[in-house]
């Protein structure tokens, strides 16, 4: 059966960061994550059956890509119908909501949209809304997800999701850890830059390897991510957010400290995060900030102090685009199309 179906799934920022891997292949990380799903950052992505042709017709963003121009999509596309057992070609329109490959995790929503749909395609919409519904389906779809992008595989579900890294490729786990209703957090996406990052994750992974900070961070990771747990369980913000901060320093600094090195910010990036602490000081004001592989900085805060946190932003600074998003919900697939706009 192939029918035309629509997913929509969410983008996710990391509190606790995937950052190299133990098989590159299989998309094996080197440590457990932890990641918050958003609630408006996300990819939408319609598949349907393509009559005719000699490959996928697939538009990214409004733009027709090719085999050779992004190998990478057909080939997850390809995978999953081999997976299902099925043949032929299929078009793909995706969009996200945001600008692409500069550190806002467009690979983490593209992929499990993509992964959702042509599923939904293949298979029908029921049985692929029932396996969202599923534990067992939701481990079978971000594993499909996991092989086109390691984070797409936390974008599954909603709220609070934690990545088990397991004893072997095979036995990855996704589990939510807590629900989106259970504490409102913001996240205030502070653009320094919508081009393309310098050094893609997939090469930066590979080299956090090479820095001598690498196997000290593996080493200590397992205890931040128990104290991260616990932060979550308890609700307890300011916790949550020095955890969080060390942990997104600590990433880059791998990265600054690999060989050859990576730097993803600079020093107007660096000026932003000092101003940050120095905000949270003076006015004893629970905001934290996180960053991906890429200098755009995620300011979270709890729904208490959002109006505080924004007026401040604004007013320091009101030329910058600024993002608001919050904790949200997993994947979504529909048959009707009513709102293919971002
Ligand atoms: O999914 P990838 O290969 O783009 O790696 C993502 C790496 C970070 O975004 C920096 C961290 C994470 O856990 O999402």
């Amino acid at each position: 059966m192939k029918e035309t179906v629509q997913v929509k799934a969410p983008s996710n920022i990391a509190l606790m960061k995937y950052w190299g891997k133990d098989n590159p292949v299989l998309q094996w990380p080197a440590n457990d994550s932890l990641s918050m799903t958003l609630n408006h950052a996300h990819t939408i992505c319609r598949v349907g059956p393509l009559d005719g042709g000699s490959d996928h017709a697939i538009k990214i963003n409004d733009e027709v890509v090719t085999r050779a121009s992004n190998e990478r999509v057909f080939k997850h596309v390809d995978m999953i119908i081999k997976e299902l057992g099925e043949e032929g070609y299929l078009q793909v329109d995706s969009r996200n909501s945001f600008p692409t490959a500069c550190g806002l995790a467009s690979s983490a929503s593209g992929f499990a949209a993509l992964t959702v749909g042509v599923f939904g395609c293949l298979k029908g919409v029921t049985y692929t809304r029932d396996m969202l519904a599923s534990y067992s389906g939701v481990q079978k779809l971000a594993a499909l997800a996991r092989l086109g992008s390691g984070s797409a595989f936390r974008s599954l579900q909603g709220g609070f999701v934690w990545w088990q890294r397991g004893a072997s490729a095979l036995e990855q786990k996704v589990r939510q850890v807590l629900e989106p209703e259970k504490w409102l957090i913001h996240d205030f996406v502070v653009l320094f830059s919508d081009k393309p990052k310098s050094v893609s994750s997939t090469d930066a992974h590979k080299l956090a390897w090479s820095s001598p900070l690498f196997k000290p961070r593996l080493a200590g990771h397992r205890v931040r991510l128990q104290q991260t747990l616990e932060a979550l369980k308890e609700r307890d913000f300011r916790r949550l957010g020095m955890l969080m901060e060390t942990e997104a320093l600590e990433m880059h600094a791998v990265a600054m400290s690999s060989r050859p090195p990576v730097f993803y910010f600079d020093q107007e990036v660096s000026e932003f995060l000092a101003w940050l602490r120095e905000e949270r000081q003076r006015r004893d004001l629970p905001v934290y900030f996180t960053m991906d592989a890429g200098p755009n900085v995620h300011v979270l805060c709890e729904s208490k102090n959002v109006h505080h946190v924004e007026a401040l932003l604004q007013e320091r600074f009101p030329s910058k685009q600024i993002f608001h998003d919050a904790v949200g919900r997993g994947p979504v697939i529909e048959t009707a199309f009513l709102s293919p706009e971002l």
